[in-house]
């Protein structure tokens, strides 16, 4: 195993981790103090500290031939490009990070209220992308650009990680994902906290994705999808629980697109408090078109074997509390129990609500 240790990165280029030598080669302890010098030097060494590193704009702090080990404060400039500020990847890592150490994105520069509709272009945050059994601990992220944190992996670890744009409420922040995750198998997010101003997590495709113990506030809720028109369309084996959802503007959230192709299979949410959410309780929808729900659902995309344990909580007034809309036939085996939420208003527009849920 190799560990990464990331002490105060202010801002980014591009992180990489990646695959670790022999277990039994002997550690070496490099220190570095620019991008470019990591990025030559890092292949020599298993135990790599970066320290007060300011990566120049549009550029990559690219540690993907890394072995061990990052810490110390990055910074990097400003340019309209698509990113990632940081990458990761690589086999068998432990990334951590020190103590009262923040990694700033810097995304006020960015930030225009148009996310990635238009305005300025705007770098993707982080990548964790080809990466494997590995962990990543203890991050904590301030003011992304864009979308947080994106992932395609496998057997991998986010435990503890902080993503922080809450001044993008008042400054423009749009689209700041939390957690985007696609093509991934084994994923297990443990203890995070989101503020933002979109999905806190976006499951668009994978399985034996696990969220738990998780608080998300200012955004747009837990979310499946929207799953359909990407080269992977299949979600299954998703376990969330035991998570909370301020202020938010749904909570728990399962999207499908129209006439579309795809799978939805063995979903649990279990054990979601809610408080402050806007628009929906809980919004299970088969009718996206562009990103947008029209009301007219499709049955291309079978969400099946949906459990809702424990949804409890309240919504503002002139939220919904739950809204289904499904193709006919297509939203099959749910099990919901001890679904309790207060305020706001009943839907009368579900639609093909299956046995075992109810609007
Ligand atoms: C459903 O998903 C859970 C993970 O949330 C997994 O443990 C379980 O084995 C899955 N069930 C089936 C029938 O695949």
């Amino acid at each position: 195993m190799h560990s990464f240790q990331l002490l105060g990165l202010a801002a980014f280029g591009s992180l990489v981790a990646a695959a670790p030598t022999s277990e039994l080669v002997k550690k070496s302890s490099c220190t570095f103090t620019s991008a470019s010098a990591a990025k030559e030097g890092i292949s020599k060494c298993s135990d790599i500290i970066l320290k007060d590193i300011e990566v120049p704009a549009g550029e990559t702090l690219d540690l993907a031939k890394a072995a061990d080990g990052a810490s110390g404060t990055t910074t990097f400039g400003y340019e309209e490009w698509d990113g990632p500020l940081i990458r990761l990847g690589g086999k068998g890592l432990t990334i951590t990070q020190v103590d009262g150490a923040l990694i700033n994105g810097g995304g006020e520069r960015w930030w225009d209220g148009k996310g990635t509709n238009g305005g300025k272009k705007k770098p993707k945050f982080m990548y964790v992308h080809d990466i494997e059994d590995s962990t990543i601990k203890g991050l904590q992220i301030k003011n992304t650009p864009v979308q947080a944190i994106s992932v395609m992996a496998t057997n991998v670890h986010l435990t503890d990680l902080t993503i922080n744009n809450k001044e993008g409420d008042s400054k423009g922040g749009h689209n700041t994902d939390g957690f985007d995750i696609s093509e991934s198998n084994g994923v297990y997010i443990t203890g995070a906290t989101v503020y933002n101003q979109d999905d806190c997590l976006a499951i668009n495709s994978g399985e034996n994705i696990h969220f738990t113990g998780g608080y998300c506030s200012g955004g747009h809720g837990l979310s499946i999808g929207s799953v359909g028109g990407r080269s992977d369309n299949t979600v299954s084996n998703i376990h969330i629980e035991d998570s909370q959802i301020v202020d938010s503007a749904n909570g728990v959230r399962i999207k499908t697109v129209y006439k579309k192709t795809g799978d939805v299979d063995n979903i649990t949410y279990s054990n979601i408090k809610l408080s402050g959410i806007s628009s929906y309780g809980v919004v299970i929808e088969q009718d996206y078109e562009n990103s947008s729900p029209t009301g007219y659902p499709s049955n291309t995309i079978p969400i099946k074997d949906v459990t809702l344990d424990r949804i409890t909580g309240s919504v503002d007034d002139d939220a919904t509390r739950i809204y289904i809309i499904c193709g006919d036939g297509s939203c099959s085996d749910w099990t919901w129990k001890d679904v309790e939420i207060s305020g706001g208003k009943k839907s009368d527009k579900c639609e093909h609500v299956p046995s075992g849920a109810s609007c």
